[in-house]
């Protein structure tokens, strides 16, 4: 009896979350995908990663609205979900890069949604968010949780 009761507490402690936490390392090389198109780079301070300008800077996208990297000039289906009051999550944005134009037209219920990026990341798109919340000024009070 005490070994099922010691093995039904391990299965419980291993128990999934509902949404898959991704592999921070793994994110980091999945990242070499996008930084021909984004880089990440503080505000102040050196670059984390050296990337092109297809795509905006995606320093601290995680808890920001989307479509709202100043100087960028986004598409309009992106910039209508940030005004409608989309915030990237770990958990949204590794549904985005899965198929950015599907994500766009399932959140602004449109058919006809663009998006700019034609990019599609078929596997680890957690993990990719996991690293792109590690890399992100110390959170502040922006922490809304919408
Ligand atoms: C071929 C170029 C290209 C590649 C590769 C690419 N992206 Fe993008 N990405 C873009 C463009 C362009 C936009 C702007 C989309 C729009 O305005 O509709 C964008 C937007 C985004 C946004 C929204 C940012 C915001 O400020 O709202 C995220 C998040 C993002 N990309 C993540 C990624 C990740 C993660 C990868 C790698 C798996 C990746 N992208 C690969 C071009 C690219």
């Amino acid at each position: 009896m005490k070994t099922v009761l010691y093995t039904s507490a391990l299965i419980l402690s291993f128990a999934a979350p509902a949404f898959a936490e991704g592999d921070v390392g793994a994110g980091e090389k999945a990242f070499k995908k996008c930084k021909s198109c984004h880089m990440i780079v503080p505000a102040e301070g050196d670059p984390i990663v050296k990337g092109g300008k297809t795509g905006p800077n995606l320093y601290g996208v995680i808890g920001r609205a989307a479509g709202a990297q100043e100087g960028f000039k986004y598409g309009k289906s992106l910039a209508a979900a940030g005004e409608a009051g989309l915030v990237w999550s770990e958990e949204n944005l590794a549904e985005y890069v899965k198929d950015p134009k599907a994500f766009l037209k399932a959140e602004l219920d449109d058919s006809k949604a663009k998006s700019k990026m034609t990019y599609k990341l078929k596997k680890g798109g957690e993990d990719v968010a996991a690293y792109l919340a590690s890399v992100a000024p110390a959170p502040e009070e922006e922490a809304t949780d919408s």
